[in-house]
């Protein structure tokens, strides 16, 4: 399957992807990991993203467009994969299309995580991630065994430098003005499945495999 998961910051997707990913056999392509990682290691990349993604803001079209790409050519992704946060314009989804019209494929479905802007405040700033993996837990929701300790690699936990009330605002004003026009992109396609991102993680990942098997 080749899939897009699209939903406001904090909706859930980078949580459910692990589990889609292990039960389809897909590769996880998430530009946000992507270019933390790049920003992280100060590549060229991750010079030019840094300050848009302080901001809030969408790092160019062209920049992630390359991103994607490249991921996309690795052996693993030959048989299908799970794009976490990207396509987020239409620009970039239009690429995306042309892209896969080169190799012959297409988008199977866009999963879109629909949940109110009121929620998702304590979901981000609850967070903490093992950059690594891109494993998130949560204070509240899913706390690690261990308080600030990734349970499966015992590595310390960290916050996203984003992930403040201040930088959400802009992050969400971003989902809705740029975001949102992609959901209806793929709506008028026929790929578009909505689903209730609102409950407890399990409820949620029932959804999306609901989703998947219709
Ligand atoms: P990105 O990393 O994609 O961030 P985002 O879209 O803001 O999404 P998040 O990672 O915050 O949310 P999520 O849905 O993955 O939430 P999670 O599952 O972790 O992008 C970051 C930046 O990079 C952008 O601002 C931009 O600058 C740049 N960028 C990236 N892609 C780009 C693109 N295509 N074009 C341009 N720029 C781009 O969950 C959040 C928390 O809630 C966790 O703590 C989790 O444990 C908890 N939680 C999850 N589900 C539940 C639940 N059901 N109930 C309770 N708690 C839950
Ligand atoms: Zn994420």
């Amino acid at each position: 399957k080749r899939l897009i998961l699209i939903g406001p910051p904090g909706s859930g997707k980078g949580t459910q992807s692990p589990i889609i990913k292990d039960d389809y056999c897909l590769c996880h392509l998430a530009t946000g990991d992507m270019l933390r990682a790049a920003v992280a290691a100060k590549t060229p990349l991750g010079i030019k993203a840094k300050e848009a993604m302080d901001k809030g803001e969408l790092v160019s079209d062209d920049l992630v467009v390359g991103i994607i790409d490249e991921a996309m050519k690795k052996p693993s992704c030959q048989k299908g994969f799970i794009l976490d946060g990207f396509p987020r314009t239409v620009v970039q989804a239009q690429k995306l299309d042309e892209m896969l019209q080169r190799q012959g494929t297409k988008i199977d479905k866009v999963l879109n995580f629909a949940i109110e802007d009121s929620i998702l405040e304590e979901r981000i700033t609850g967070r903490w991630i093992h950059p690594s993996s891109g494993r998130s837990y949560h204070t509240k929701f899913a706390p690690p065994k261990v308080p600030g300790v990734d349970d499966v690699t015992g590595e310390p936990l960290i916050q996203r430098k984003d992930d403040t009330p201040a930088v959400l605002k802009s992050r969400l004003e971003a989902f809705h003005r740029q975001t949102e026009p992609v959901i209806d992109y793929y709506g008028s396609k026929g790929i578009l499945a909505n689903l209730r991102a609102e409950g407890p993680p399990n409820e949620v990942t029932s959804e999306v495999l609901k989703v998947l098997s219709s």
